[in-house]
């Protein structure tokens, strides 16, 4: 069985003061919620303070973007073993915005990705295709082509600390979600491509988020799906009520 992931991705929204005061409301909220994973992404800024008022709560932090050297002259950039120091234990490699503006290519996912996992995070992958590209009949090839080459050279170990994130780009921010039956029809070719790259196990073992608009009224009627494991969460996650319905989607 698949535990579900519901992760909030910050994006660049908060400040340390923001980030603490959202998890000393949100933790309550959260705490019956043991079978499901809870994670938050949030700014490099904010991740030290956020896992010290996370401690001793179910709400686990992540970056969202690291570099795949340990050190070394890269200005602006941020190195796996800094994020675990900080308290994360996750990170999300390849959204969208980083493909779209800071010029990130499956090459530069993969190479982050392994080195990640070297130093112990779980890895969220994301991957999706545009709204021309869905209209031109190309989603099957994008996300083949982002899962492929984004995990190429994985390991079954290292597969074991891969989350894949389905996030159909003309579905983020927009409040377009994919229907239920769309995102089901994407998540069910990942893992087959899955099957086809580590066998049938680590396919049925590697768990695969939705994301794009997702909220607390359709939060329930996307995890129904049977190959969608959890969501990534943007606009909605930024609100500890909203945040707490998403992750507390059984109830
Ligand atoms: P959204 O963002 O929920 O605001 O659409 C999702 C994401 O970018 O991960």
């Amino acid at each position: 069985m698949r535990k579900p992931f519901i992760c909030g991705n910050w994006k660049m929204y908060k400040t340390n003061a923001e980030a603490v005061a959202f998890v000393n409301e949100a933790k309550s909220l959260v705490a019956g919620a043991t079978d499901v994973d809870v994670g938050i992404g949030a700014p490099a800024t904010a991740l030290k303070s956020l896992a010290d008022a996370a401690k001793g709560t179910n709400i686990m932090v992540g970056g969202e973007n690291c570099h795949w050297e340990k050190e070394g002259a890269f200005t602006g950039e941020i190195a796996p073993g800094m994020l675990v120091e900080c308290g994360c234990s996750f990170v999300i490699i390849g959204h969208s915005e980083r493909r779209q503006y800071f010029g990130e290519t499956n090459e530069t996912c993969n190479k982050k990705a392994k080195a990640a996992i070297a130093n112990g995070l779980t890895v969220i992958l994301c991957c999706g295709e545009t709204l021309d590209e869905r209209e031109a009949g190309k989603t099957t090839a994008v996300v083949t082509d982002h899962v492929k080459n984004g995990l190429a050279g994985f390991t079954p170990e290292e597969m074991k600390k891969i989350v894949i994130a389905y996030e159909p780009v003309w579905a983020i921010g927009t409040g377009k979600t994919a229907t239920p039956e769309q995102a089901q029809e994407v998540h069910a070719v990942i893992r087959t491509l899955l099957a086809d790259m580590f066998g049938k196990d680590i396919a049925e073992a590697t768990r695969i988020q939705y994301g794009g608009s997702v909220k607390p009224e359709n939060v329930k009627e996307i995890m129904a799906q049977p190959d969608v494991d959890g969501a990534l969460v943007g606009g909605a996650a930024l609100k500890p009520d909203s945040f707490a319905k998403l992750v507390n989607f059984k109830a």
